[in-house]
């Protein structure tokens, strides 16, 4: 168990896409990937996110871990189960989106507002290989979008459709949090 390094933005490894997870390597007895997603949870834990991308820990994996427990902070945050996504893929996109606040442990700090599918039809295996199909609405399923997009080399920024609504998190707290309802704001 450890926390790991969390690469920042302007890191090219950011922008890859990334592999997919080998099945022999999920499964192995020696179980190097499975201490990799150990190691995620702890670092997305004493990071305070709610979810974390492999290549945000410099691993370039399909890899994704996810959770959202009571926060004091943000006592209105839906409650997300732990949750590992390897090599998972949104399948469908509903055509409703609805405008969030998001930030992202790559870019600390930083509070934007991004146009969101609200709901998402998500593929992934398990950590210990199952198949599993999910159907997500509202905001775990703007997390799922978040992180899947690390995967595929983008991060939120590239989903703004305005950015003049880009904030540092102290202007956000001073200016915009308390003038809006923000039921969703959160660090992935
Ligand atoms: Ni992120």
């Amino acid at each position: 168990m450890a926390v790991l390094k969390v690469a920042k933005l302007g890191n090219p490894i950011l922008r890859q896409i990334a592999q997919p997870v080998d099945f022999e390597l999920l499964n192995s007895p020696v179980g190097e990937m499975q201490v990799l997603i150990d190691n995620m949870i702890d670092t997305m834990r004493e990071e305070d996110g709610v979810g974390l991308a492999a290549p945000q820990i410099f691993q370039s994996l399909q890899l994704v871990v996810m959770e959202c427990s009571f926060n004091e902070r943000y006592p209105e945050a839906p409650e997300i189960p732990m949750t590992v996504l390897v090599n998972p893929v949104i399948t469908h996109y509903g055509e409703e989106k609805a405008m969030g606040w998001e930030g992202c442990l790559s870019l600390k700090d930083l509070r934007g507002l991004v146009p969101r599918s609200e709901k998402v039809t998500v593929e992934y295996f398990d950590r210990e290989g199952n198949f599993i199909t999910i159907k997500a609405e509202g905001f775990p399923a703007v997390v799922l979008q978040h992180e899947i997009d690390h995967l595929q080399g983008k991060v939120f920024l590239d989903r703004m459709t305005d950015l003049s609504q880009l904030s540092y998190l102290e202007e956000f707290e001073e200016y915009i949090a308390d003038k809006e309802t923000i039921d969703s704001e959160s660090t992935q």
